[in-house]
């Protein structure tokens, strides 16, 4: 499949506007709408009853958390919980830790440089006794040390909660020596992929990270999330689902409420989508379709995510948040970046007006923007690609940016 194939599969890159705000949600392939459409018109019933409409039901949530099982790398005991959104995740799990016992490990660490939803839940431990502990990034680049991280570990620790990349920075961050540092005080890691899953295959297994969570409405899926977590990590941890529902059935424990269905029919339209793009029978994907799919998602970003960040180095009156290489193994290409003597309001208006829509702000990475010393509410420009974002739609934000600013 070409690019251009998959661009095909979105109607909504047909719109007015370039898309370039994919960071805070992706577009999804027809495949989604269609899936929704039809469980609504023919299947929209209660599950878990015996008639044949409510078995179809079922069927599709449980090919749904099949497709979510192979999309976040779970092992083959791993609980596989589908959520609303990434932040009500961390909220549920910070909470059933809350509710267990503290069995001596009294302390979280918590990165400044993530997502406010892996942060705030694990702060607000400090109301159950919970020292919270602070691994803060470079102010100067947002860079993270390993050495800082060490200084914060002991064998008190019970949660080091990370970002695999921060949806400002865009760095990849080392989660592996994370893991292994985490694991040998005996804490357990929560690590936030909202940034990474639209490039690269999420691997928990592979990772060996206790418990990983992201958003599908930013990998061309519906509005909900994923967290996986190995079983040892859900031990002794019981969601707050009703009382009759049993400890033993974790996902539904944590699934208040259960999921949403809609949702879940969402979800195999993304099966079909990442089906289509590794070339084989939606029924036929496995783990190796979806590592394929994204490899040439891979393909696709680099030379957009290339031209993008090395224009934008080169600027004199730019400075780029985040890492200046283009390298995939380094950064995924959600790229920030503020300009001298302009607000970064002014800049994104200006952009806007002339059809691209990109974005400005602190997004929700408040307490990074606030290390960085930029001011939140105008925060950074943020331009943020996907597979689907072409060569020529970073060419036009690049000339348009050149209008606006002048020659840098
Ligand atoms: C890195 C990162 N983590 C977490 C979130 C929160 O995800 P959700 O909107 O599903 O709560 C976002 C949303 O933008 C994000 O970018």
């Amino acid at each position: 499949m070409q690019q251009s194939d998959a661009r095909a599969c979105f109607p909504g890159l047909r719109g007015a506007d370039v898309l370039l705000d994919n960071a805070g949600g992706s577009q999804v392939p027809v495949d989604v709408a269609d899936r929704v459409r039809s469980y609504f018109l023919d299947d929209y019933v209660q599950l878990g009853a015996d008639y044949r409409t409510s078995r179809r039901a079922v069927a599709t949530v449980d090919e749904a958390r099949a497709f979510a099982r192979q999309l976040c790398g779970a092992g083959p005991d791993d609980p596989v919980i589908l959520g609303p959104s990434t932040s009500a995740l961390c909220a549920a799990l910070a909470d059933a830790h809350a509710r267990a016992p503290v069995d001596g490990r009294d302390e979280v660490v918590v990165c400044d440089a993530g997502h406010e939803s892996n942060i705030g839940p694990w702060v607000r431990l400090a109301d159950r006794g919970y020292r919270v502990r602070v691994w803060r990034a470079d102010p100067a680049t947002g860079d993270l040390s390993l050495a800082d991280l060490d200084a914060l570990l002991s064998e008190r620790t019970r949660i080091v909660a990370v970002h695999h990349v921060s949806n400002i920075l865009g760095r990849i961050e080392d989660v592996p020596a994370i893991v292994s540092r985490a694991h040998a005080v005996g804490a357990r890691v929560v690590v936030d992929g909202v940034a990474f899953a639209p490039h690269q295959a999420v691997d928990r297994a592979g990772l060996d990270a206790d418990f990983y969570v992201f958003s599908t409405y930013k990998v061309y899926g519906p509005h909900m999330a994923i967290l996986c977590g190995s079983k040892a990590a859900f031990a002794g941890l019981v969601g707050a689902n009703h009382y009759f529902v049993p400890e033993s059935d974790v996902a539904y424990r944590f699934e208040l409420g259960g999921v949403s269905h809609e949702g879940c029919a969402g979800l195999l339209g993304t099966r079909d989508y990442f089906a289509r793009v590794a070339d084989v029978a939606p029924a036929d994907l496995d783990r190796a379709g979806v590592e394929r799919a994204y490899r040439a998602f891979a393909a696709w970003e680099e030379g957009p995510m290339q031209s993008l960040v090395r224009a934008l180095s080169a600027r004199q009156d730019v400075r780029l948040i985040g890492p200046a290489s283009a390298d995939p193994s380094i950064r995924v290409p959600t790229v920030s970046f503020v300009v001298q003597g302009r607000s970064s309001r002014e800049v994104v208006l200006a952009c806007n007006e002339r059809g691209f829509g990109i974005r400005y702000g602190h997004f929700y990475a408040h307490r990074l923007i606030e290390a960085l010393e930029l001011e939140p509410t105008d925060g950074v420009i943020r331009a943020s690609l996907v597979h689907y974002t072409t060569q020529d739609e970073v060419e036009g934000l690049l000339a348009t940016l050149d209008e606006v600013l002048g020659a840098g």
